[in-house]
């Protein structure tokens, strides 16, 4: 058999013939448009489809011309015009007398303008996501498999003090603050460094006062849910507005609520209005409050702290010698030597966050066994400290070398 390829000779569709002009108009298959004012057969038609050589157009076989099925959205309906949305491009096709349109239809069509079929009256939705079900909603449902309690928190006994206050109270008491027509508290702020406690607290308070605990983040709801994260919050909501008392704490809401309105794109933007609506919606008898986390208070969008929302806010500092001392203590594992030189530690950690702290325990505890014992010494809680301290070393020269690289930028 012989192969005759021909990859030199661009094949092009006529679409208008201006006779006056010698002007032929073609189209090429990516849609792109040609004006050919060189020679052409006589018995050129429109539809026809041809050869582009150098100096004249060629009849090409019709079957050479295979145009792509496609699937879009109709969005917007002119007169002789229709916007039809295919895979996110927007194009502008002629309106078709047969079918009739409607917006929002999903259609098929063929090449760059013929509108076939209407698949199905309503838009496509991206079958690739995940349908959003109870299913779903449980996956934001921290199961909280153990008891939490508040002495577990170590350091600052304000935090824990204000945030009983502003949570756990108004959970507990819901019946009775409405009686007396106090408003109720719904969103609180969350203000802090990573690792310093927010998270712990925030699930001491759901244990303790017999919440439901819903953790959304928000970089995870960007990634894992777009397309579907306003659904997926307005559920979440639904859900916690059933229980008889729920907690929804959304970490990191400043990635997706900054107030510098050209930077946080349209998704975000959706997101956070979806979130203030849920809370605008909730009804008294609702007994749910919604704790927010961001490192970055500053930078937080207005619409969140206006009244009704996120008006009250607790900071999560970086502790002090004496809370150190106390984190230590009290996340000592169990197999801790009593005795433990806590002090010394804290002493050495300045500007540490206990999440930083705690570490020390884990490495502590390799030491330990890797040495054949059950028991951590002295010694393996300073060399777990030193080993975090190394780490914490290697990220902070990291963490500048890339605050540099992005001020060259
Ligand atoms: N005040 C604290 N007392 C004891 N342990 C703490 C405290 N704060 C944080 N931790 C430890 O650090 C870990 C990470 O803290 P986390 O609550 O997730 O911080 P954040 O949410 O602020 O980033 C916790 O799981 C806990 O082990
Ligand atoms: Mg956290």
């Amino acid at each position: 058999m012989a192969w005759e390829i021909d990859q030199t000779r661009p094949i092009a569709r006529v679409v208008k013939i201006s006779e006056g002009e010698n002007a032929v108009h073609v189209e090429f298959l990516n849609g792109n448009m040609a004006v050919c004012t060189s020679e052409y057969e006589t018995d050129l038609h429109v539809g026809d489809v041809v050869y582009l050589e150098e100096d004249r157009l060629e009849i090409a076989p019709v079957d050479l011309w295979i145009e792509t099925p496609w699937v879009g959205v109709v969005k917007l309906i002119l007169l002789d015009e229709v916007v039809v949305d295919v895979g996110g491009n927007m194009r502008v096709m002629p309106r078709p007398s047969e079918p009739v349109l409607r917006t929002g239809n999903t259609v098929q069509g063929k090449g760059h303008g013929l509108i076939q079929r209407v698949l199905s009256e309503d838009p496509i939705r991206y079958l690739d996501l995940p349908d959003v079900d109870d299913h779903t909603i449980d996956q934001f449902k921290d199961p909280l498999n153990r008891k939490y309690f508040f002495n577990e928190f170590g350091g600052s006994k304000q935090i824990v003090d204000r945030a009983r206050e502003l949570i756990e109270a108004p959970l507990k008491y819901h019946k009775e603050l409405e009686e007396i027509g106090a408003r109720p508290i719904k969103g609180v702020l969350f203000t802090g460094d990573p690792g310093t406690g927010k998270t712990m607290l925030a699930r001491i308070i759901a244990s303790q006062a017999e919440a439901t605990f819903y953790q959304i983040s928000g970089p995870q709801i960007m990634s894992k849910w777009l397309g579907q994260s306003e659904e997926v919050i307005r559920r979440i909501f639904i859900d916690a507005s059933r229980q008889k008392r729920a907690i929804v704490f959304f970490d990191e809401i400043d990635s997706l609520a900054t107030k510098r309105s050209d930077e946080s794109h349209e998704a975000s933007r959706r997101i956070v209005g979806q979130l203030l609506a849920s809370m605008d919606g909730f009804r008294p008898e609702n007994n749910v409050v919604i704790i927010a986390t961001t490192n970055r208070p500053q930078d937080i969008d207005y619409a969140l702290r206006r009244p009704g929302r996120f008006d009250w806010e607790i900071h999560f500092p970086l502790p002090t010698r004496s809370d150190r001392e106390e984190i230590l203590a009290k996340s000592a594992p169990a197999g801790a030597y009593p005795g433990l030189p806590h002090s010394l530690i804290a002493e050495k950690t300045d500007d540490w966050s206990p999440a930083e702290l705690v570490a020390i325990w884990s490495e502590a505890a390799l030491l330990t066994v890797t040495d054949g014992r059950r028991e951590i010494r002295s010694e393996d809680y300073l060399g777990g400290y030193e080993r975090v301290a190394v780490q914490r070393e290697r990220k902070r020269e990291e963490s500048e070398i890339k605050r540099g690289v992005e001020l060259h930028d």
